[in-house]
């Protein structure tokens, strides 16, 4: 049985519903539009506003839609209830990196990691991982020493070897998918003069994914990119490096596009190049969107803006094999881009306070029509 005060209200909606059919009626008749009667006070409080539904309840089993995540905000109820709510994945920003895990040679340091693992078990995300095998953000204990030098080789490759699996092996079974090399093109397409390329050699791509392969078969094995959006020379050389990396059986499972991007439209070979991708066989993601403006925002700059991510969620779900969207973080407040490009910034979905801007806005509804 209903409590009274629940019943007066149910009540109130049936008569309210009622009034507003019959005014449709009587409009309908008249030839006239139907005027929406306000409904009495009594029902206000129960029919509240309708809720846009969250991003991750409109993206459904399409696609996981991610944030890069700082872990110390979520000391931050505001950034936690929109992180939570929206999300149902989540990338380390840091707390992944070697320089975060191994900060010292053999003292590891994996409790930020382990709060971000916590948070998203709680809120029922994916963990995607990031990033193995990099040139930045590499702890000084190893680039420092040894020095590069020929004899200094065989021990390079075998701390890198060591990292992988001690990372991989630490989180099997709750990272779903992995950056195993990050950025490993330069910008004309060829193999980035990194510490791993020049002591090396070009086997260390195929030997990481093979490292991390054997240390958690089930987890997704990634190659991450920027600069590769469009069709161009860095996404020609991309492409054949994959191909020849899948021709010679390494266990690359997808390409992730980083896509931080600016107030112009993304290229118009956007969907095409992620499809071509696809059609190697591998999923491809969008990994670490961001689109930055000179600050403070204009209404015209977040028009241009919200364009530019319904751009990229557009790609996205164009391409069935597109298996996640995420974004360098949600909301200017806790940002990178002020920090890494001065005098830009407001590159994320929501504003300082938290709230959606247009870009939010976009996206959603780019995800409703999917
Ligand atoms: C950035 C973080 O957002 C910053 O906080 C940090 O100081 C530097 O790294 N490509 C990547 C990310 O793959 O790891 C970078 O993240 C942004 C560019």
């Amino acid at each position: 049985m209903l409590p009274p005060p629940r019943l007066a209200q149910l009540v109130a909606i049936g008569v309210s519903a009622l009034l507003v059919m019959v005014a449709g009626l009587v409009a309908g008749l008249a030839g006239r539009d139907p005027v929406v009667a306000e409904p009495p006070p009594a029902a206000a409080a129960p029919v509240a506003q309708p809720v846009e539904p969250p991003l991750r309840v409109l993206a459904g089993d399409r696609l996981a839609i991610g944030s890069a995540v700082n872990v110390d905000a979520l000391a931050d109820p505001r950034y936690r209830a929109v992180l939570g709510r929206e999300f149902n994945a989540v990338t380390a920003e840091q707390a992944m990196k070697w320089s975060a895990v191994e900060p010292a040679k053999g003292r590891y340091d994996r409790a930020a990691a382990d709060r971000l693992i916590v948070f998203a078990q709680q809120h029922d995300q994916r963990v995607y991982g990031h990033a193995l095998v990099w040139h930045k953000q590499v702890p000084g204990w190893v680039t420092d020493t040894p020095a590069e030098t020929p004899a200094s080789r065989p021990a390079t490759g075998e701390l890198l070897r060591r990292h992988v699996e001690d990372e991989v092996s630490y989180f099997r079974g709750r990272v779903w998918a992995w950056d195993v090399v990050n950025e490993p093109l330069a910008d004309d397409g060829t193999l980035r003069q990194s510490i791993w390329l020049r002591q090396l050699g070009p086997g260390y791509l195929a030997d990481a994914f093979r490292w991390a392969r054997a240390a958690d078969p089930q987890a997704r094995l990634f190659l991450n990119e920027y600069g590769v959006e469009g069709v161009n020379p860095k996404s020609d050389a991309l492409y054949a490096l994959v191909r020849d990396l899948r021709a010679a059986g390494v266990p690359i499972d997808g390409v992730g596009f980083q896509v931080h991007w600016t107030l112009d439209p993304l290229p118009s070979s956007f969907t095409d190049n992620l499809a071509r991708f696809a059609a190697l066989g591998v999923d491809v993601a969008i990994t670490e969107l961001d689109t930055r403006m000179p600050v403070p925002a204009t209404p015209e700059r977040l028009r241009r803006q919200a364009a530019v991510y319904q751009q990229a969620i557009g790609a996205c779900l164009a391409v069935p094999r597109c298996v996640s969207f995420t974004v360098w973080g949600f909301t200017d407040a806790y940002s990178w881009v002020p920090g890494a490009h001065p005098g830009l910034g407001a590159a994320t979905m929501f504003d300082q306070n938290l709230i959606p801007k247009p870009a939010y806005g976009a996206v959603a509804g780019r995800l409703r029509i999917r």
